[in-house]
């Protein structure tokens, strides 16, 4: 069993090394944060946000969960959204899912987990939707890819349809919704096309996104 008091000293080494490079760090950010990005994404150890993107303490704001889904009744990550838009201004929400992520996996092998099968649920949801295109890519591997990433644009087109969304478009407010997805074989992160910033640029954009999908799977699903 790992010591959990490692953590401390590993703390202890990362707090001196930032006031090294930057005495008054921590000081000028436990005074205020403005982030400019919001962050989804999935819980997975392998995909830190922060580190990815290489940005620093106080410049991303932060909602993970098993999967990176966007639920309309999930209160925790509607009032990360709440917060992050109306109170911090933040100008990017972006959802970033993952190959290889376990949660779609165990949904599209409807695989029975334990009670995070009610999550799944709606990564489930997302399969069923696309069945046609899913089933119509060759290869298990390449499977999974593809439900990896329609459901980022799947819980990205979610946050668009939020009331938090739509009222902070409405009043003319400056923030676009973003669906990436990040590789954990190279450590990149790929933009899936769609990239909102109103209201009525979501239908066409979502249509254009699910067009290449169904080009690609050579189906009308
Ligand atoms: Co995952």
């Amino acid at each position: 069993m790992s010591s959990i008091e490692n953590l401390f000293g590993k703390n202890r080494e990362w707090s001196e090394g930032v006031r090294r490079r930057d005495p008054s760090f921590f000081e000028t950010l436990s005074k205020q944060q403005t982030p400019r990005y919001l962050w989804i994404g999935c819980s997975d150890s392998r995909v830190p946000a922060n580190e990815i993107v290489g940005l620093l303490p106080g410049e991303l704001f932060v909602h993970r969960n098993v999967a990176n889904v966007v639920v309309h009744t999930d209160l925790n990550c509607l009032s990360v959204l709440q917060y992050a838009v109306d109170v911090l201004k933040v100008e990017h929400v972006i959802v970033c899912g993952h190959y290889g992520c376990g949660g779609v996996q165990a949904s599209l092998e409807r695989r029975k987990v334990g009670l995070v099968d009610n999550w799944l649920r709606h990564v489930r949801d997302v399969h069923h939707k696309h069945a046609l295109t899913v089933e119509s890519v060759l290869g298990p591997v390449e499977k999974l890819d593809t439900l990896c990433e329609l459901n980022v644009i799947e819980q990205a087109a979610n946050v668009c349809h939020t009331t938090v969304m739509q009222d902070a478009w409405a009043r003319g407010q400056k923030v676009e919704v973003h669906a990436w997805i990040y590789g954990l074989r190279d450590g990149l992160i790929k933009d899936l096309g769609l990239n909102v910033s109103s209201l009525e640029a979501l239908t066409p954009a979502y249509g254009k996104v699910l067009a290449h999908y169904r080009r690609l799977g050579g189906t009308a699903g």
